[in-house]
């Protein structure tokens, strides 16, 4: 069924033989894939894979399958011809190993819209660059002869209606000085060069050369010559499980305590949770179908010509799966760890393993619950999470998606925005409207991080509904004689839309089962509690509004579509706007006791500042979605008091601090 390997104090999972419908694609799905479409002549020697994706499984046979049965095993190649810039979508049913169809991909004809880049295509950039006599001329203007270890940074161009870039595969390239191959690039920005570049012909279209900023020299790095020896105060911390961890794994199907659910992963959207449910007394009631976060947009603030048309869609058009961190180094998880390995496809769509993509564990998480009676007798009761993560590093920023599981039934979505910020390069002291100066004459832009997050809802069942929860002021007169009373409004979300958060009103969103309700007759339901962050800041008539509309508001809500998955369209590069949630939303389809999908954008607006340098803290962001009268009572009740979950018993500190022990001392 699958390789488990276990070395000391982790194990990890390799899907490699499929046996539920919901199961990530494998190595051998994806060859055996390629050697079909290679075997029907659609393989030439120039074609290239920038997507292998998997087709999700009918929910209807997917619901009803049962172990044993039969089912379809189909992938998505997108195939695009260096030569032409010609792509084609195949897809291929592995289980009946032909290809199901073959269509073009609309690039070249309005609105346009190109497959995400290949890594191939970030050397041929550099290369094209490096070769110009334009932009060899201007390094030089800028006192740099020896371009070895100048950095040619890699970037989507956005769309703007310039005849020379539309329906063509086009990619801009900033550049970066580095005194050499370890220096980190970022700190060296060269501030008035900008260099367009179409693809398919290989020809350097543009080379914008303005203003005579000096090159920063200032350091970025971070190793101990730049930063200094580590201090030696912190003294270690050990997570001991000693009777091993509370979790099973078999296959992709994870258990902790009530929940379960099935791990899977992608090369667009990385991790994806499937069919998360949550055991009460004994049934397992569902809350989601599938959940992912498969699309965001990274706008930049800042009008100068280097960067007025960055609006980064770091999964449409970089794939964050492919592009995710093998956690085989480093100490991104403590405690008793699983992981999963992380299978996408190369440029050649040939199977590409990232080791360790996913990590799983438990946290201990404080208190859950507490409380002093009359008598001074304590009871209290801590918090554990199961931790669901990867983490993607696209250019210069890292981005870590964390699903939390709790035991009161609470889903926690965590963005961690970190690696290092992007700079312009200006005169020390200058002041900026849209930038912010970190470091001496390095100015960091304003900018947005806007997540989605697509939460294909079921709870108890598929017949759901939205409905927006204020809480409002009533006021003074025969309804409100004293001024103090408040109440709350509830409105339904009837038909396909969008809407926006408003923290003074604390709105949420309650996803309402169509047919169960809880012991005091209210209907089952959980709850999307936004931070209700800004939307996207640039203008309502912008292209990049147009292409990005899914960041212009908090909530979409949808009729679940299968092929409906992506917040700005299939081909987010390059594409002129109007994809994803707007025509999603277009047929205007009632939402109302249907299986719908519920979509949330959330993410900091990042005025950086000195201390995101030279490596910026982790930036949080996300969303809690909570139990709302899903459970009859607080389903934690009935967690041990004490020594489960509390190590101090057993080293004699009990009763002080947050632990409170009752036996065994
Ligand atoms: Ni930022």
């Amino acid at each position: 069924m699958v390789d488990t390997s276990h070395t000391h104090g982790k194990r990890v999972t390799r899907v490699t033989e499929v046996s539920h419908p919901l199961d990530p694609l494998t190595e051998s799905e994806i060859s055996a894939g390629r050697q079909i479409l290679v075997d029907a002549g659609y393989v030439t020697e120039t074609v290239r894979f920038p997507a292998v994706l998997p087709v999700e499984p009918d929910k209807k046979a997917t619901l009803a399958w049962k172990p044993g049965k039969p089912f379809d095993r189909s992938i998505l190649f997108v195939m695009l011809d260096m030569a032409t810039g010609i792509s084609h979508e195949a897809v291929v049913s592995v289980t009946d190993e032909k290809v199901t169809s073959y269509t073009r991909v609309g690039s070249d004809v309005h609105p346009y819209g190109q497959p995400p880049y290949l890594f191939e295509e970030y050397d041929q950039v550099e290369a094209l660059v490096k070769a110009d006599p334009r932009w060899l001329h201007a390094m030089e203007r800028r006192g740099v002869t020896n371009i070895d270890d100048v950095f040619c940074a890699p970037l989507a161009p956005g769309y703007f209606g310039f005849e020379d870039e539309i329906g063509r595969r086009m990619i801009r390239s900033l550049t970066f000085w580095r005194a050499n191959k370890e220096d980190s690039p970022w700190a060296h920005p060269v501030e008035g060069l900008l260099v367009t570049i179409n693809l398919t012909t290989g020809e350097v279209v543009k080379v914008q050369d303005e203003g005579d900023i000096p090159i920063p020299q200032g350091s970025g790095n971070y190793d101990v010559a730049t930063v200094g020896p580590a201090r030696s105060t912190l003294k270690p911390i050990e997570i001991t499980q000693p009777e091993g961890p509370s979790f099973s794994v078999n296959g992709s199907l994870v258990e902790w305590e009530n929940w379960k659910f099935r791990v899977s992963f992608n090369s667009r959207e990385g991790l994806v949770l499937n069919q998360v449910t949550f055991n009460d007394k004994g049934e397992d009631r569902s809350i989601l179908y599938r959940a992912s976060v498969p699309e965001m947009v990274v706008p930049y603030g800042d009008k100068s010509i280097n960067r007025f048309w960055i609006s980064y869609f770091d999964a449409g058009e970089y794939l964050l799966g492919k592009n995710a961190n093998p956690l085989v180094l480093g100490c991104d998880c403590l405690g008793v760890i699983h992981y999963f390995d992380g299978i996408a496809a190369d440029d050649h769509g040939n199977p590409m393993v990232v080791p360790q993509a996913i990590c799983m564990h438990e946290e201990d998480f404080g208190v859950l619950w507490k409380h002093t009676d009359l008598n001074f007798n304590p009871d209290s009761r801590r918090s554990r999470r199961f931790v669901i993560s990867y983490f993607a590093t696209i250019g210069n920023y890292d981005y870590g998606f964390f699903w939390y599981l709790y035991l009161d039934g609470t889903i926690q979505v965590e963005a961690k925005a970190t690696g290092v910020v992007f700079n312009g390069a200006d005169v020390p002291g200058t002041a900026h409207p849209h930038a912010n100066e970190i470091a001496p004459g390095l100015f960091a832009p304003v900018h947005q991080h806007i997540f989605s997050a697509r939460l294909d809802v079921a709870v108890d069942g598929n017949d759901n509904t939205v409905e927006e929860v204020d809480v409002v002021g009533i006021p003074m007169g025969p309804e409100n004689p004293y001024g103090n009373a408040f109440t709350y409004t509830v409105t339904p979300i009837e038909t396909e839309g969008s809407r926006l958060a408003d923290n003074l009103k604390a709105r949420s969103w309650h996803v309402k089962s169509g047919h169960r309700t809880n012991y005091t007759g209210a209907s089952t339901q959980y709850q999307l509690v936004p931070q209700g962050n800004p939307v996207l800041m640039a203008q309502p008539d912008s292209y990049v509004a147009q292409r990005a509309a899914f960041a212009t508001k908090h909530v979409w809500v949808t009729k679940y579509e299968p092929n409906e998955i992506w917040p700005a369209g299939m081909y987010p590069n390059q594409h002129a706007g109007g994809a994803g949630l707007p025509a999603y939303i277009a047929g205007g389809d009632s939402v109302v006791n249907e299986d719908i999908v519920l979509w949330h954008q959330f993410g900091p607006t990042h005025i950086p500042r000195t201390e995101d340098w030279p490596v910026m803290p982790v930036d949080y962001s996300g969303f809690m979605f909570k139990p709302y009268g899903f459970f009859d009572v607080n389903p934690a009740m009935d967690l041990p008091d004490g020594n489960a979950s509390c190590s101090c018993c057993g080293s004699g500190r009990c009763g002080t601090d947050t632990c409170t022990c009752t036996h065994g001392h």
